[in-house]
């Protein structure tokens, strides 16, 4: 909008002595256009953008100086062959002869006797009345048992009392293997009798023993002293009566 110029108002009211009239026409030429403001502040910061691909990786870098210590063994390696075998020794000197412990006990007709226990059945050695109870420690089978007593001048012991049972027992527990004892099974399944054909007075079976119905002629004696048929063969404790 055009502005009345201030002299031209004062020219008019001088002239006709009148109160100018003020009228919004005016007239005049457009002036010059002012020089262009000056630059404004720089705006503030916009907004975050979404984030971008990952670039590709960088080159690999020089190796560093840096000294890493040593990592943990590795799980041992699978064993190798085994060797050949190498050439048998010579046999060692023979030993001092031992002294073959004495063994005293009430014999028939309570006369005292003593007894020499045989080398390599002195491991253990109990007497229960008339009867010598002894153990090389030893595990064989049943027939391997009745050869080393016979051997050593006795049989495989068989207990014919609750006593007897329990010095047997003392000696299954002692080594914790099971013994066999000296009964086998005849022709008829669950006949057990002891090998010079007496008739058996005293037997300490675990419940439901003999179940071998004639398959397990043998007698094992368990670690609490009760006894169970089983096959002849398996390894059971050397233990002889004298
Ligand atoms: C069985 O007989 C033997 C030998 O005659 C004897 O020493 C033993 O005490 C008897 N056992 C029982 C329980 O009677």
């Amino acid at each position: 909008m055009w502005l009345c110029p201030l002299a031209l108002t004062l020219i008019l009211m001088a002239a006709s002595g009148a109160a100018c009239e003020v009228k919004d026409v005016c007239v005049g030429s457009p002036g010059i256009p002012g020089t262009p403001g000056s630059h404004g502040l720089p705006g503030r910061d916009g907004r975050d953008g979404v984030k971008g691909d990952p670039g590709p990786p960088g080159p690999m870098g020089p190796p560093g100086d840096m000294q890493c210590p040593s990592g943990n063994d590795g799980l041992p390696g699978a064993p190798g062959v085994p060797g050949e075998c190498g050439e048998k020794g010579e046999p060692g000197e023979r030993g001092p002869p031992g002294d073959d412990p004495e063994v005293s006990y009430t014999g028939v007709m309570g006369v005292r006797q003593t007894l020499q226990v045989p080398q390599g059945l002195q491991g253990s050695i109990m007497t229960i009345g008339e009867k010598i109870f002894s153990t090389n420690g030893q595990s064989v089978t049943f027939d391997a048992i009745q050869e080393a007593c016979a051997r050593a001048g006795g049989r495989i012991a068989v207990p014919r009392s609750p006593e007897e049972n329990e010095a047997i027992a003392s000696f299954v527990k002692k080594y914790n293997t099971y013994a066999y004892v000296g009964l086998t099974e005849g022709p008829r399944p669950g006949d057990f009798r002891y090998s010079d054909g007496t008739p058996v007075n005293y037997t300490n079976w675990y419940p439901g023993e003999p179940a071998g119905r004639g398959k397990e002629q043998c007698v094992e004696m368990y670690t609490d002293g009760q006894w169970n048929d089983r096959n002849c063969l398996q390894y059971r404790l050397t233990i002889c009566e004298f």
